[in-house]
């Protein structure tokens, strides 16, 4: 037992916990690589741990992950992806105010598994046309819907008839009548469109496509059975979808400290479009910008307070514990926390200001458990084990880069030299400053005025789907948290002890020596 004591207290003076490590390196601002998390006794696997965060009374995520709201990472596509997976998606505000609107639209009316716009074929197409398209878009499947050109079913076109064989008749000959089509209108959908459709093909021997129509007869939509039943496997996995009370996908909008032409805030304008939000059924708004402890975005998010005092607010950045409190007391619910770790951002270089990021945790750490609100880790994570750091004082991490290169950012992908890339920008860039976002750095968006960008643009490899992505980042968390012997996040949180890496250390810690014929990822 002494012998225990003895050790255990020999561990102790060499890795300490938050509140003994950070003051007594108050010398020194850190971030992710300048520390290390030591292990401790573990009686939990790392695929027992959960990792569902609350962030605010009606904001709950299935895992710690949100997308940055930025115009290189996330519009609908990727908050559907982000929600599927339990995350969250932030649409951000580089677009005009409708296409904000109806971005969020999407995602809220995304019915996961219901193919929304399936492709269709006329009723006097040859068959030859369809093989045709087949062969042109390289679809995996030749059964189409076929809709008269006011958008109404007229019937199914099997891929038992699209053949070569037939390339000279019509589909109108080929089809199977309306009336012998399987289809449900979209009200009979109720709640839980999944599982109906899954009952569907359970009663209907040998179906496996199910139309969905509107009252009038309108496709909207299509099942097939092979979707049910890999979503009614997933069904059983770890982290579920995130979804609100009538069990839409979640997903959150950015906004700015709007001002009008006279330099003031425009309280109007932020109370319009953020109601078309609220509206729409956005979860939570964030009022993104670069400097949060500021008036300008303390005015606003007393404006949104008072005007929806159930709606979950972001408000960001900040880096210290007064500037937490601030908007806090203002009536933020997370706050964002990182002015300059961003992998595209130069405000550092800039503007001469920012702090590393764990330092930055730390501190408004503090602030926020006595205001008894959450903070977020928004920017320089690059890898998984940055993200547990970043959980052990913050209740959700933000991530820009890691997603930007994935099939659901926006834009496409451009070969060079035979690799993909995606185009990835700062919100300060000149580039997106210039198309909107320079409310958000405090500058006039006329290209007119002189603007200091605080971003640059790049590229980042293209990198599959966001579900392959978030699949290791999990990985990566629960992994760290098994070394901790955590089963959650606030176990987590409690349990983490700190100590600093020195340079040698840090080329330690990534594979050396080696000739790497794979990379980990
Ligand atoms: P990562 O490291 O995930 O960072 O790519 C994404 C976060 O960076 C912030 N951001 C910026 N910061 N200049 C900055 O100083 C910029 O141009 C810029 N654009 C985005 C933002 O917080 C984002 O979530």
């Amino acid at each position: 037992m002494a012998a225990m004591r003895q050790s255990e207290s020999l561990d102790a003076r060499f890795y300490q916990a938050a509140g003994q490590f950070f003051p007594a390196n108050n010398k020194l601002a850190l971030t992710f690589d300048d520390v290390t998390l030591a292990t401790l006794y573990s009686e939990i696997l790392p695929r027992d741990t959960q990792l569902d965060t609350q962030l605010a009374e009606n904001l709950r995520l299935n895992i710690p992950i949100i997308s940055s709201d930025m115009d290189t990472v996330t519009e609908s596509r990727m908050a559907i992806a982000m929600a599927a997976n339990g995350g969250l998606g932030l649409i951000h505000y580089n677009m005009p105010e409708r296409q904000q609107l109806s971005e969020v639209s999407r995602v809220k009316n995304h019915v996961h598994g219901l193919i929304q716009e399936p492709i269709q074929v006329a009723p006097d197409q040859l068959i030859g046309d369809v093989l045709a398209l087949i062969e042109q878009k390289k679809f995996g499947f030749s059964t189409f819907p076929v809709v008269d050109d006011k958008g109404k079913l007229v019937g199914l076109l099997s891929g038992h008839v699209v053949k070569p064989r037939y390339a000279k008749r019509k589909v109108a000959d080929a089809l199977t009548p309306r009336a012998q089509v399987h289809t449900i209108t979209q009200k009979e959908l109720g709640k839980d469109p999944i599982a109906r459709a899954d009952k569907f093909f359970n009663e209907h021997l040998g179906i496996h496509k199910l139309l969905v129509v509107d009252d009038k007869d309108n496709l909207r939509g299509l099942f097939t059975m092979s979707d049910i039943e890999r979503i009614t496997q997933e069904r059983n996995a770890q982290f579920k979808p995130a979804r609100d009370a009538r069990f839409h996908l979640i997903c959150g909008a950015a906004v700015s400290a709007t001002r009008n032409a006279f330099g003031e805030l425009d309280r109007e304008w932020i109370l319009n479009h953020v109601g078309g939000l609220v509206e729409r059924g956005v979860d939570v708004v964030a009022v993104s910008t670069a400097h949060g402890h500021s008036r300008g975005v303390g005015d606003t998010v007393r404006v949104l307070r008072d005007a929806f005092p159930k709606l979950p607010i972001i408000a960001g950045n900040v880096t210290s514990a007064a500037g937490v409190e601030f908007l806090a007391d203002c009536g933020a619910n997370a706050i964002k926390v990182g002015q300059g770790p961003g992998s595209i951002c130069t405000t550092r270089i800039v503007a001469g200001v920012g702090i590393p990021q764990m330092t930055a945790l730390y501190v408004c750490s503090r602030a926020a458990a006595k205001k008894k609100i959450t903070i977020l880790a928004d920017g320089g994570i690059v890898k998984s084990g940055d993200i547990v750091k970043a959980l052990t004082f913050s209740q959700s991490v933000i991530c820009g880069g890691i997603f930007a290169g994935c099939n659901e950012a926006p834009g496409d992908a451009v070969e060079i030299s035979g690799k993909l890339y995606k185009q990835y920008r700062g919100m300060g860039s000149f580039a997106a400053m210039k198309s909107g976002s320079a409310a958000r750095y405090g500058h006039s968006s006329n290209p007119m005025q002189k603007v200091a960008p605080e971003g640059v643009e790049a590229l980042k490899e293209a990198c599959g789907s966001v579900d392959r992505v978030l699949a290791q980042l999990i990985g990566g968390i629960q992994s760290g948290m098994g070394y901790l012997g955590a089963a959650n996040l606030t176990q987590l949180r409690d349990k983490a002890r700190y100590i600093r890496v020195s340079p040698a250390g840090m080329r330690e810690a990534a594979p050396h020596d080696v000739v790497e014929l794979k990379t980990g990822s």
